[in-house]
């Protein structure tokens, strides 16, 4: 019988995703039902801390009331027209967005790992019309350790063996070069069929891994003088999560490409951009590219208010003071206190700790389960690191108490 229109427990909908749903995740066994800014409720009324974020997804926190203002205006008027017509959102969201991050032009696209694609596909299209790489020899340089989805483009860079294993053949015209390595990467800028160098700023799926301080501007420096394309894929590091507008903003550089997803939208509608200069973004001509849903003036009207949020209520700088007090105290409570944590990294409000795992293999796992009986929902990233990435609009007393409930939490594991 079906149950559409019942009230299940958490048992009964954990049931259902398993006896119907794909395999393809392990969730913990948190069945939500209402957010709204910084907490979730599953569907016994339990409330929680987020600290995922949905993987840095609601910068702007659960459910904003701007956000959804203009999600649900927008939905009341009009909601996708494809690009085989204009709509009347589409032109102010460019101009806006374009103007936001001070580039000439952007590509509307919908989930972050087409926003990859769409930049490999960009880069490709400049390398042989702008470098002149010859015919279908263009190289796209990526880093061990990197993340941008699952579509068989983005894994084909992958270097982690669960996302690549028994998916294979995969795509040519990729080079991988081992993350946070400058000689590495000239080496591999020498090849003159380079067209692009795909980076994360910080690698959020690899476990909030930070590069050294100078390795970014020295990369983007590699690529000017090699003539190839720096793309900086900030779907997860984008839109204030680190503490600046950008993670690259940290730096005195502006990426030749920029992918933008995730918080792009405050986490109620897949939306990702591509923005470029016109000597790149031109190269594109009409059929070339495109998608169905890229540009619908839903997504162009909760972007541009999801970005306006970002702005008016200045969460960049509340992403940069809040991470530093939670390192701060990660460091102090944790790291100096117990051999349980071995390490915290991070910027502005995307973290991690590394815990020591020696012996078990899962404590991350029972951490993080602890942590949800406790309160606050963390997900494990592989086996022995928890990232912490609640939204942005979070206060200073919500994370000094979320740090009580991580210390506590942890220690009592001891
Ligand atoms: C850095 C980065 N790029 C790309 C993606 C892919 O985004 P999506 O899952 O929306 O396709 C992710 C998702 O986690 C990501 O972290």
């Amino acid at each position: 019988m079906l149950t559409m229109d019942k009230v299940l427990t958490s048992d009964e909908l954990i049931a259902l995703e398993d006896r119907y749903g794909a395999h393809n995740y392990a969730p913990l066994p948190v069945v939500l039902s209402k957010g709204r800014g910084v907490f979730v409720w599953d569907v016994e009324g339990k409330q929680y801390y987020d600290f995922l974020s949905a993987y840095s997804a609601m910068n702007q926190g659960h459910c904003h009331p701007r956000i959804l203002r203009a999600l649900t205006e927008q939905a009341s008027k009009l909601t996708l027209t494809s690009r085989a017509f204009y709509n009347d959102v589409l032109g102010k969201y460019e101009q806006y967005i374009t103007e936001y991050f001070g580039y000439d032009r952007v590509l509307p696209m919908n989930t972050g790992v087409e926003g990859g694609e769409t930049a490999v596909k960009l880069a490709r299209k400049w390398g042989y019309l702008k470098k002149g790489i010859p015919v279908n020899a263009a190289k796209i340089i990526f880093v061990t350790g990197n993340f941008w989805g699952r579509t068989l483009a983005a894994i084909s860079s992958s270097t982690d063996p669960k996302s690549t294993a028994g998916f294979g053949p995969y795509m040519p015209g990729y080079q991988l070069i081992p993350y946070n390595d400058l000689a590495a990467l000239e080496a591999a800028l020498q090849d003159p069929t380079v067209a692009g160098f795909m980076v994360e700023p910080i690698q959020g799926e690899a476990g909030v891994v930070v590069p050294d301080e100078n390795y970014l501007p020295s990369a983007y420096a590699l690529c000017q003088k090699y003539n190839v394309l720096f793309i900086a894929d900030e779907i997860q590091t984008g839109i204030a999560r680190t503490g600046r507008l950008l993670c690259c903003d940290y730096h005195d550089f502006k990426p030749d490409i920029l992918v933008l997803g995730k918080a792009l939208s405050g986490g109620v509608y897949p939306v990702s951009a591509v923005l470029a200069r016109d000597e790149i973004m031109l190269n594109i001509r009409p059929g070339e590219h495109g998608s169905t849903y890229g540009g619908n003036p839903l997504a162009c009207a909760v972007a541009m208010e999801a970005l306006e949020v970002v702005r008016d209520e200045n969460l960049a700088d509340n992403a940069f003071h809040l991470g530093a007090v939670f390192r701060e105290r990660m460091q102090r409570n944790l790291v100096e206190q117990t051999d349980l944590v071995t390490l915290v990294r991070g910027k502005g409000l995307l973290n991690a700790i590394v815990v020591n795992d020696e012996e078990h293999g899962d404590l991350a796992a029972r951490i993080c389960l602890q942590l949800a009986e406790n309160g606050l929902l963390a997900k494990p990233t592989h086996g022995n690191i928890i990232r912490f990435a609640p939204p942005l609009v979070m206060t200073m007393e919500q994370l000094e108490q979320c740090c009580g409930i991580i210390e506590q939490t942890v220690l009592s594991m001891d």
